[in-house]
């Protein structure tokens, strides 16, 4: 039937199934990609009705389009429809039938050509089927999530909008979100925003939003923007958001709970403190009222006690009371030169040495002074008490990367293993004298710093603390 050999070639070569039939049907011919799309031999096609090759729910598609032939004015049809393949699989293809004529004898012929789109239709279900699983997701997550227009106007904002600010997800879209954030938060969220940049793509923030009662809760969110790799434009805005005003709360709730517990515990072992020296005081007053004289030798005694009492008060004062914020530029050189030119006297007196290296080139850092000379002081008579005669206490000042290091060496006793993690425990003291609030207290106006402490130590050869405070940039 084919009387061009060259079409016959073409037919037969092609890499496109097709197939040729006389326009009643009377007779088909099917080229090998043909074959080769529906697993069927020609023979096995030729015996079969065409129809069993259609996906049976496509079959009505078939009878549509042959209607739509064989009174149709149209030389061309098309249609996507899917098949089935001898091993059972099922293949999508788009199906072109075309009114052809034969050249030299001018008979109709239908010409069927099927553009295979299997993988394509897979992926593209497979695509389907991922983004309704994020779809799922959005609609599901007790999370904010939140599609933007590049002008950041609202696209597609998930339901827990409604729970978390009281708005319907609805009457947001196209809406801008600067109008619901606080005024002071969107002057700081701006010059932020404009730091996303392909490198810098993702940003988190905290801000307060609007609820739709016109009350304001503490939202965090992360936003995600992605940039045509070409052109460079903002392509895509993504956030997701989620209310933390429950953990403000709770921590500032366990914050204050936290500080409430230690000073209460401290209160009740601060009153035991302050009965131990009391009770000579009392006994030598005693003494005194009943002989009407005072022996001169209980006095030093009597002071000393008296000063016992006057060191755990105002230490325990110091960390009840909240630390003045001010922050002062400090030069850590000279604030320890301060603390040591107070505690050399001594030191020399006892015999000890207390080795200064300061260092002119550091960065001032920010505090208070009277807090970290607080600390210092604290640190360094520990390390005199732990040396013994011609021992030596080394104050190192080192510069550091955001930072500045202050290290307090000491060959003192050194402090064992296990205690070494008791430090920082208030009324912990080996000392006959000691409060055992100085490194509580330290910890505590370190940390209000920013700043950290460490200890090292060996028993026996010596004691190390490292006090680390941030500079700011
Ligand atoms: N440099 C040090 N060398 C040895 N032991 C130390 C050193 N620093 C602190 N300690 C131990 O830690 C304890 C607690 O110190 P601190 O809180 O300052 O209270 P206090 O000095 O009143 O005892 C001390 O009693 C001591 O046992
Ligand atoms: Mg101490």
């Amino acid at each position: 039937m084919l009387h061009s050999s060259l079409f016959k070639e073409v037919f037969f070569q092609s890499r496109i199934p097709q197939l040729i039939g006389k326009s009643d049907f009377s007779f088909v011919q099917y080229n090998p990609a043909f074959c080769e799309f529906t697993g069927y031999t020609v023979e096995e096609l030729a015996s079969m009705p065409m129809a069993s090759i259609s996906h049976p729910d496509d079959q009505v598609l078939d009878e549509k389009l042959f209607s739509e032939i064989l009174n149709g004015e149209r030389n061309q049809y098309q249609l996507e429809k899917r098949y089935i393949h001898k091993s059972g699989m099922m293949k999508t293809g788009i199906l072109t039938v075309s009114r052809v004529w034969d050249p030299y004898t001018g008979e109709e012929f239908l010409l069927g050509q099927i553009l295979d789109i299997t993988e394509k239709k897979q992926m593209e279900a497979v695509m389907n089927h991922r983004e309704n699983k994020y779809r799922l997701l959005a609609e599901h997550s007790s999370d904010m999530i939140i599609l933007h227009h590049v002008d950041f106007s609202f696209l597609y904002v998930s339901p827990s909008v409604k729970t978390v600010l009281g708005y319907e997800p609805e009457e947001l879209i196209g809406k801008n979100p600067f109008d619901l954030i606080h005024p002071d938060d969107v002057t700081a969220i701006f010059p932020q925003l404009q730091e996303l940049t392909s490198e810098n793509n993702s940003m988190l923030f905290t801000y307060r939003g609007r609820k739709k009662d016109g009350s304001y809760r503490w939202l965090e969110s992360t936003i995600k923007v992605l940039f045509d790799s070409e052109t460079g434009e903002l392509r895509e805005i993504i956030s997701v958001s989620r209310d933390i005003q429950h953990r403000l709360e709770t921590q500032e709730r366990l914050r204050k709970s936290e500080k409430l517990a230690v000073v209460g515990q401290m209160a009740a072992a601060v009153a035991h403190e302050i009965r131990n020296p009391l009770t000579p005081i009392k006994g030598f007053l005693q003494l005194f009222h009943l002989e009407k004289e005072m022996n001169p030798a209980y006095l030093p005694i009597i002071l000393d006690e008296l000063q016992r009492v006057e060191g755990i008060i105002s230490e325990f004062l110091s960390i009840a009371k909240p630390y003045s914020n001010k922050a002062h530029f400090v030069d850590v050189n000279n604030l320890l030169e301060q603390v040591i030119k107070l505690m050399h006297t001594e030191a020399v007196m006892k015999k000890k040495n207390i080795y200064l290296y300061t260092n002119p080139s550091i960065p001032l850092i920010q505090g208070d002074p009277n807090s970290l000379k607080q600390v210092f002081a604290n640190v360094i008579q520990n390390a005199l008490d732990a040396i013994s005669e011609r021992g030596h206490v080394e104050v190192w000042i080192i510069q550091e990367q955001a930072g500045v290091l202050i290290r307090i060496n000491d060959n003192g006793c050194g402090i064992p293993q296990e205690r070494l993690k008791k430090l920082g425990e208030p009324f912990y003291s080996t000392k006959e004298k000691g409060t055992g609030l100085g490194l509580m207290t330290s910890f505590r106006i370190i940390e209000s710093h920013n700043g950290r402490i460490t200890i090292d130590s060996e028993l026996g050869a010596g004691t190390n603390v490292s006090i680390w405070l941030p500079v700011l940039p």
